[in-house]
C-alpha cells in the first residue's frame, strides 16, 4: 500500500462515547468457519461473517482452491463444502495480503495436499516469522521452503502423505496450534499439540461444531486424521478485539456509557476484560449465551477512573491483540503500567511495543519500551501526528486516545483498519468519538 494515497484519521480532542453498537464479526472465527466449512461435506450457512480485508482474503483464497462460496453478503456467506480430499491445485500464487493467520491456517491446511501451492503476502506479512509453522509440519514430513530468513512465500510441495507428530510449542500462539490440528486432519494417526500456556481454542471448539471428534486433556489437545466434517450453520460472534477500542475509549472518557452486544467472550480471549477490571474499569456482562460453542454477551462499559497496574503475565496470551488499546488505557491511568513477558508484540502487523511506544512518545506520554513489554506512566498528554506503521489496530487505538488528549490527533497510514474493522471511523463517531477519515 503507497502511504501516500493511504487514508488519514483526524480527531478532535475530549468527548464521550455513549449508545448501543454492534462491533463487526470475530476476525479469528470468521477464517476458521471458512476453512471448516471448505473442506466439510455439505453447505455451511454463515451469518455475522466479518466482511474485512483478513476474511476475504482467505475467502478468496478458498475460492482458488474450488471451493464455491457465496457472498459475503450483510455477513452471510454460503460455503459449499468440497471435503477433506476435494480441495484442487490453485492456478496462481494465494495471495494472502495483511494477514497472518490466513497465511500460518491454510500452509496447515495445504501442507498434506497432493498438490502444490504458494502462498505469498504484502510486505508486513512477508517479514513475519514463519518457521514457527514450518518447522513442526516438516517434522510431519511436510515439503516447505521459506525465504532464507524463515518468511514467506512459502512454497508447499506434495509428498505422499503426512506423519502425525505430538508438538509442545515454544511459544503459545493459537494459529501454530491451529495450523498443526488442521494438518493433522491429513497425517495418518492422531497428532497432539501441548501449549505452554491458553491460547485462543476457536478451531478446537469449532472442530467440534462440524462434528469432527477432537480429545482435549488440559494443555493438550489432539486430532486424528481422515475423518469427516460435518456442514452446519453458524453465526459468528462480534469481535472482542474491535469491541477493546471501545472499552478502553468509554472507559476513559468521562461521561461515557456504552453497550457493545453480541461480543465474543470465550475465556480464551478475555484478558482485556480482565486487564481493565484491575486497573478500576467498570465493564459488566448481561445476557449471557451460546453462538455456535462460543460464549457472548453484552458488554457495558462506563467511565471510571484507572489505575496503573503490573500486568500479570498469565493474562498475556489472553489479550494479545488488545495491548495496542491497553497501552492507551494505561496512559490515562494514574500511576505507572508495567507489561512484560510480551515479545510477540514484536512480530505482528508490525513490531507493536516500538510503534506505540513512538506513538505514545508523540503524543508526550512517558513511555519506557523494553524488550519484551514497555512501562507507561499515565498522565495528561497533548496531540499531535502519529503514523500506525501500517497496523491496523495500532491507528484504531491512538483514535481512541484522541478522547483523553489536550489537542487533535492526526493518525497516518489507515488503510489497514479494514483488514480487521471496516466503517471503524463511522461507526466511532455515531456515538460520539470526533474522527473524520480523510483521503489525501
Ligand atoms: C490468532 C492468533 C493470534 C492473534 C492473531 C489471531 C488466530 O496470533 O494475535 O491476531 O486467529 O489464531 P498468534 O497465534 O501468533 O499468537
Amino acid at each position: 500500500m503507497n502511504p501516500a494515497s493511504d487514508p488519514e484519521f483526524q480527531i478532535q480532542p475530549g468527548g464521550r462515547l455513549r449508545g448501543r453498537i454492534r462491533v463487526p464479526g470475530d476476525k479469528s472465527i470468521s477464517h476458521r468457519a471458512l476453512m471448516l466449512g471448505a473442506i466439510a461435506e455439505g453447505i455451511t450457512q454463515v451469518s455475522g461473517f466479518l466482511e474485512g480485508e483478513d476474511s476475504l482474503a482467505t475467502l478468496r483464497a478458498l475460492r482458488a482452491l474450488g471451493v464455491p462460496i457465496e457472498g459475503p453478503d450483510e455477513g452471510r456467506v454460503r460455503i459449499q463444502g468440497v471435503g477433506l480430499r476435494g480441495l484442487r491445485a490453485p492456478s496462481s500464487d494465494l495471495d494472502l495480503g495483511n494477514s497472518g493467520t490466513s497465511l500460518r491456517l491454510l500452509c496447515g491446511l495445504l501442507a498434506g495436499q497432493p498438490f502444490a501451492t504458494t502462498l505469498v503476502g504484502d510486505p508486513s506479512l512477508s517479514r513475519r516469522p514463519m518457521r514457527r509453522v514450518t518447522d513442526p509440519l516438516r517434522q510431519m514430513g511436510a515439503r516447505i521452503q521459506t525465504t532464507d530468513r524463515g518468511t514467506a512465500p512459502l512454497r508447499i510441495t506434495p509428498v505422499a502423505g503426512l506423519e502425525p507428530i505430538d508438538y509442545r510449542m515454544p511459544v503459545a500462539s493459537a494459529q501454530v496450534k491451529s495450523c498443526l490440528l488442521l494438518a493433522g486432519l491429513y497425517a495418518g494417526g492422531e497428532t497432539c499439540v501441548t501449549e505452554p500456556a491458553p491460547s485462543r481454542d476457536h478451531t478446537e471448539r469449532m472442530l467440534a461444531a462440524f462434528r469432527y471428534p477432537v480429545r482435549r486433556a488440559g494443555s493438550r489437545v489432539c486430532v486424528t486424521g481422515g475423518g469427516r466434517l460435518t456442514a452446519c450453520r453458524l453465526e459468528l460472534p462480534g469481535d472482542l478485539s474491535s469491541a477493546a477500542f471501545f472499552l478502553v475509549g468509554a472507559s476513559i472518557a468521562p461521561g461515557s456509557d456504552l453497550t457493545l452486544e453480541q461480543v465474543g467472550v470465550n475465556p480464551t480471549r478475555i484478558g482485556v476484560l480482565n486487564i481493565l477490571r484491575a486497573m478500576g474499569a467498570d465493564i459488566t456482562l448481561t445476557n449471557p449465551r451460546n453462538l455456535g460453542g462460543e460464549p457472548v454477551a453484552d458488554v457495558r462499559v462506563r467511565s471510571a477512573p484507572l489505575r496503573g497496574i503490573v500486568i500479570p503475565r498469565d493474562q498475556v496470551p489472553l489479550a494479545i491483540d488488545e495491548f495496542p488499546a491497553l497501552f492507551i488505557a494505561a496512559a490515562c491511568a494514574r500511576g505507572k503500567t508495567l507489561l512484560t513477558g510480551a515479545e510477540e508484540l514484536r512480530v505482528k502487523e508490525s513490531d507493536r511495543i516500538r510503534v506505540m511506544a513512538e506513538g505514545l512518545a508523540a503524543l508526550g506520554v512517558a513511555v519506557a519500551p523494553r524488550a519484551d513489554g514497555i512501562e507507561i506512566t499515565g498522565g495528561d498528554y497533548g496531540g499531535g501526528q502519529v503514523d500506525s506503521g501500517g497496523d491496523h489496530r495500532v491507528a484504531m487505538a491512538f483514535a481512541i486516545a484522541a478522547l483523553r488528549a489536550g489537542e487533535p490527533v492526526g493518525v497516518r497510514n489507515c488503510a489497514n483498519v479494514n483488514t480487521s474493522f471496516p466503517g471503524f471511523a463511522a461507526l466511532a463517531a455515531g456515538v460520539g468519538l470526533g474522527i473524520q477519515e480523510i483521503r489525501l
